[in-house]
C-alpha cells in the first residue's frame, strides 16, 4: 500500500498515510498530560524497584535499597503487642487478687489470657468452660472439692493434686473393700446410705432414692458411714476442703450419681490426679488462668 502524508481537509490534521479502503488514519498525538503521566509512572516503578524488593534471581531476590521486609513488620508489630502484655501480665504478678478484680484493664488481660491457657492446658481433662466429666470436677458448678477462693484455685493449679509436688494437695481416702476395712456386704449397706440419703435429690425422677434397697440397710449404713466416713465426709455428707473430701450432699459428683460408683470408690478409690503446673506455666501465667475459672460461675 502506498504511504502518502496528507492533510485531512475537514480537521486540517496530518494523516499517518495508511488508508484502508478509503478511510485515512489521522495522526492524532497523545495528548501532553497522559505522556508526562505514564513517563512519571515508568520513573516510580524503577525508583519502587530499587527502594522495595523486587526483582528475583535463582534461589533469592533482590532485597532492595531500604531493606524493607513486610515479615519484619509483623514481628515488629507482635513485638510491640508482646511487650504491653508483659506490662500487663508483671502487674498480675505483682498485685493482690484484690486488686486485680478492682481494675477492669487487668482483669480483661486476666481473662483473656486465663481463656487461651485453660483451653490449651485444662480442657482436655475439665471439658469446655470447665464443664466437667466423670473423675474431672465441673469447675464451673460451685461444688468445690478442694475450695473455690482465688487463693485456693491458686494453690490447686500451682501444685496440683497427688501429683508428686512437695506442696501437692493431697489425701487418702482408705479403700475400705480392697484392705478389708469393710466386707462386701457392709459396702452395699454403706453405699445404699450414701445414694439414698445424699444423691438422687436433686435430681427428682432421675432415681428414687430409698427404694432400690430395703430400709434397714439403709439403717446399718447409717452407722458405718457414722464410723467411717464422716470423719472426712462431715456427718451430713458436707465434705470437707481439707482433706478433698467431695461433698456428697451434692447434685455434682466426681465419679457420676449412680449407686454403683459408691461402691466402687469405697472398695478401690480411685484417688485423682491433677498435674502440677508451677514448672509449665509462669506465676501471673497460673495467677490468670485462677482468675478465669473463678469466673466461670462457680468462684467463691
Ligand atoms: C490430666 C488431667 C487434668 C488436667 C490437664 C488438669 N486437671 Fe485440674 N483436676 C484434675 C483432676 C482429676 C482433679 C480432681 C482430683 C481429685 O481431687 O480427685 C482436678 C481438680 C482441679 C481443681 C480443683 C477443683 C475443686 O473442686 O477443688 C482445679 C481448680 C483444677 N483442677 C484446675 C485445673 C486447671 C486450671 C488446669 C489447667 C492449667 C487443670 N486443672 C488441668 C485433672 C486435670
Ligand atoms: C481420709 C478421708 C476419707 C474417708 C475416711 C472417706 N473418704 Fe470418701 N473420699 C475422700 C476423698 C479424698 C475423695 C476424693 C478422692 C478421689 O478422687 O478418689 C473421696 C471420694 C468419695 C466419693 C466420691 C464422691 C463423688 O463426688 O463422686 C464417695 C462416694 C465417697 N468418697 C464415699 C465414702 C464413704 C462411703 C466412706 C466411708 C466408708 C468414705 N468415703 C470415707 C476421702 C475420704
Amino acid at each position: 500500500m502506498p504511504t502518502k502524508i496528507e492533510k485531512d481537509a475537514v480537521t486540517g490534521t496530518d494523516t499517518t498515510g495508511h488508508e484502508w479502503d478509503g478511510i485515512k488514519e489521522l495522526n492524532t498525538p497523545l495528548p501532553k498530560w497522559w505522556v508526562y503521566v505514564w513517563l512519571a509512572c515508568i520513573v516510580w516503578a524503577f525508583g519502587y524497584m530499587l527502594l522495595y524488593p523486587s526483582v528475583p534471581y535463582g534461589v533469592g531476590y533482590f532485597h532492595g535499597l531500604l531493606g524493607y521486609s513486610s515479615r519484619a513488620e509483623v514481628t515488629h508489630e507482635v513485638a510491640e503487642v508482646d511487650a504491653r502484655r508483659d506490662i500487663y501480665m508483671k502487674k498480675i504478678a505483682a498485685e493482690p487478687f484484690a486488686a486485680i478484680l478492682k481494675n477492669p484493664q487487668l482483669m480483661q488481660v486476666a481473662e483473656t489470657a486465663g481463656a487461651i491457657t485453660f483451653a490449651e492446658n485444662c480442657q482436655p481433662c475439665h471439658g469446655q468452660g470447665g464443664s466437667g466429666r466423670i473423675g474431672y470436677p465441673a469447675l464451673a458448678a460451685g461444688a468445690w472439692i478442694w475450695g473455690g477462693t482465688l487463693d485456693a484455685i491458686r494453690q490447686t493449679i500451682t501444685h496440683g493434686i497427688r501429683s508428686g509436688d512437695a506442696a501437692a494437695r493431697d489425701s487418702q481416702m482408705p479403700p475400705f473393700g480392697k484392705s478389708g476395712m469393710l466386707q462386701p456386704a457392709q459396702i452395699e449397706q454403706v453405699a445404699s446410705f450414701v445414694w439414698s440419703k445424699f444423691y438422687g435429690h436433686a435430681t427428682p425422677g432421675h432415681a428414687t432414692p430409698g427404694h432400690a434397697t430395703p430400709g434397714q440397710n439403709v439403717t446399718a449404713g447409717a452407722k458405718l458411714f457414722a464410723a467411717n466416713c464422716a470423719v472426712c465426709h462431715g456427718a451430713n455428707g458436707e465434705g470437707n476442703p481439707a482433706f478433698g473430701a467431695p461433698r456428697l450432699a451434692s447434685h455434682v459428683h466426681l465419679y457420676g450419681d449412680l449407686r454403683a460408683a459408691i461402691v466402687r470408690q469405697v472398695t478401690d478409690p480411685r484417688l485423682g490426679v491433677m498435674p502440677n503446673w508451677n514448672g509449665r506455666l509462669d506465676p501471673a501465667t497460673i495467677k490468670a488462668v485462677a482468675i478465669y475459672v473463678h469466673s466461670l460461675g462457680g468462684g467463691e
